[in-house]
């Protein structure tokens, strides 16, 4: 199936950079938030975002127009237009959010519609309505969107290869590489990441090294653009704490064990960037 119409639910923002990679690929896409103050939110962030690549000169004026004039916006996915080819959920990590946002579009999409989750974390399986699960498939964008190349696609248990090259195919036209992951615990990227990032807590925790020297390590000696500690911080610590429960749970493996100290930081609310300080101050 060829797929043209495209709607995101979420406009924060991983919401915000698809919508705009889809808009400046010349994909019509529709924008979908809860209320009103949310789309013009997303729409002033995406805005600026464009101009920035303007100033970049990675896009022109005129394909930031056009790009503009691609997105149209509703409020609430019950008012999504039901010929729409596919719709990428992009809301909160919350299991019960998601299956309710699924269940909704199945009952309203015509039959051919595929449904994407871009989740981090929950199982492409569980959150597939029965249905419609061999539409059902997870697009793993990497942040920030409209820079990262990468899109992990996520298989779930009764995804049809159609579906699948359907996607591949969508990946590509957005100028991304797609990779195919079979759906597991943290799909390949967190399963990797998150371990380290938990390890070099480890190490700062046992007295190893300190946290400039850990993160020098991994960025002089493995050439990282950043260090795990500076990663943590700005992915969130409450995120990463999160996303090691998941491996842990979904493995029932002690080698994904969470750090106590970044349980003890999280339950301080040292939760990195966001709250003014983690492993670093801000
Ligand atoms: N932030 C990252 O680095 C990153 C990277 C990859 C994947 N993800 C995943 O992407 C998803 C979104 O993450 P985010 O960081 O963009 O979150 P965010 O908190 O920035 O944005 C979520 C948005 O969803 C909206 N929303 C909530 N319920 C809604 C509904 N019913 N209908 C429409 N909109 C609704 C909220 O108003 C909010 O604007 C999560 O599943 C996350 O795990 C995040």
């Amino acid at each position: 199936m060829e797929i043209r119409k495209v709607a995101v639910v979420g406009g924060g923002t991983m919401g915000n950079g698809i919508v705009t990679v889809f808009a400046i690929n010349g994909f019509p896409v529709t924008l979908v938030e809860t209320k009103q103050e949310y789309i013009d939110r997303a729409m002033s962030n995406i805005s600026s975002s464009l101009d920035r690549m303007v100033k970049k000169e990675t896009i022109t004026e005129e394909v930031k127009n056009s790009a503009l004039a691609k997105i149209s916006r509703v409020t609430g996915v019950e008012n999504i237009d039901p010929d729409t080819d596919i719709v990428i959920e992009a809301v909160f990590e919350n299991k019960d959010v998601k299956l309710s946002i699924f269940n909704t579009l199945d009952g309203l999409l015509k039959p051919e519609s595929i449904l994407a989750s871009n989740t981090s974390s929950i199982s492409i399986t569980e959150l597939a309505p029965k249905n419609r699960a061999d539409k059902f498939i997870g697009m793993h964008f990497m942040n920030p969107v409209p820079v990262m190349k990468l899109v992990e696609i996520i298989r779930g248990y009764s995804t049809s290869d159609a579906t699948y090259e359907d996607i591949k195919e969508l990946t590509l036209k957005l100028g991304k590489v797609p990779v195919e992951v079979q759906d597991y615990p943290g799909f390949i990227s967190n399963r990797i990441l998150m371990p380290m990032i938990n390890e070099a807590i480890f190490a700062l925790m046992e007295g190893v090294a300190n946290k400039e020297d850990i993160d020098s390590v991994m960025k002089l000696g493995m050439a990282h653009p950043m260090g795990p500690l500076t990663l943590a911080d700005f992915i969130g610590l409450d995120v990463c704490l999160a996303i090691m429960e998941v491996l842990y749970n979904g493995f029932n493996d002690p080698k994904y064990r969470p750090c106590p100290l970044l349980k003890k930081m999280v339950a301080a609310g040292k939760l990195g960037r966001k709250s003014g300080e983690g492993f670093y101050k801000y």
